[in-house]
């Protein structure tokens, strides 16, 4: 169960141990900002045990702007683990933008899984950027021109994606998806209700009803509201704008820890 950490030191007791993860999304790197996001990268290094990036990393998806964020990741010791948003893709350089993140050390799950050991817990993370879709009431439909069923059919991959590294996680103690997109309206409370569809869909949502991760952050709606849920799995929205602050630290406590057989 993910508890705001404000500062305090990650408990342990008889519930179990407990880590600090920080997370943030949309913290849109350029050079305009070059300073500002080196700084908060430095002050928030060994204070968590992993920092989580939800997508639109860059203003434009330039390499040259996520040589900004590589430049402020590359002296860490915190593993910093990322997935690309919308504006990541807008200059069309995917595979560069990538190139110049894990150069500098950063886990790229586009989409994927990974296992970090975290004061020798075994937190399992899935990453995936998610796309649009819509809520009850304004989905886009599987229906009409090959365009329309195109984009219905990217968004079930990201959906797949989710649910596949859902299950190879399966085992690790502490579970983390991140994404770009909202998986739950709830999450989306501010913006206009006439662009929700191109904010997230509720399709994301069914891996994470399936699985019920300890943990759920995504970015991209830069008015939207900071808390929501899915079911009974927390979902943060931790876009910069939304938080008002560099990163947002969370505590999740391992109710039994032990370590996974996946390695
Ligand atoms: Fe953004
Ligand atoms: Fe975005």
């Amino acid at each position: 169960m993910p508890v705001e950490a404000n500062g305090q030191p990650a408990r342990s007791d008889a519930d179990g141990a407990a880590i600090r993860v920080a997370a943030a999304g949309d913290v849109h790197c350029s050079e305009a900002n070059r300073e500002q996001t080196a700084a908060a990268f430095a002050e928030i290094d060994g204070t968590v045990g992993l920092i989580l990036l939800a997508g639109d990393l860059t203003t434009h998806g330039e390499p040259d702007q996520a040589a900004v964020l590589a430049d402020a990741c590359r002296p860490l010791e915190t593993p910093v683990v990322a997935v690309l948003g919308n504006h990541d893709w807008h200059a069309d350089r995917r595979d560069e933008l990538v190139g110049v993140l894990e150069d500098a050390g950063v886990c790229v799950l586009d989409p994927g899984h990974t296992i970090v050991r975290v004061d020798g817990i075994e937190v399992g993370v899935v990453g995936a950027k998610g796309y649009v879709g819509g809520f009850p009431g304004s989905h886009i439909p599987d229906f009409g021109e090959p365009s329309t069923r195109a984009l219905y059919a990217e968004a079930g991959r990201e959906v797949d994606a989710i649910e596949d590294g859902l299950r190879a996680i399966a085992a690790c103690p502490l579970r983390i998806v991140v994404m770009h997109y909202a998986p739950t309206a709830e999450t989306l409370k501010g913006e206009p209700e006439s662009i929700w569809a191109f904010l997230g869909t509720d399709r994301l949502a069914a891996p994470l009803v399936a699985h019920q991760p300890d943990l759920v952050v995504h970015g991209h709606a830069h008015a939207g509201t900071f808390e929501g849920r899915v079911a009974s799995v927390p979902v943060f929205n931790v876009s910069v704008p939304v938080m008002r602050r560099d990163f947002w630290t969370f505590e999740l406590t391992c109710a039994r820890p032990r370590t996974s057989a996946i390695h």
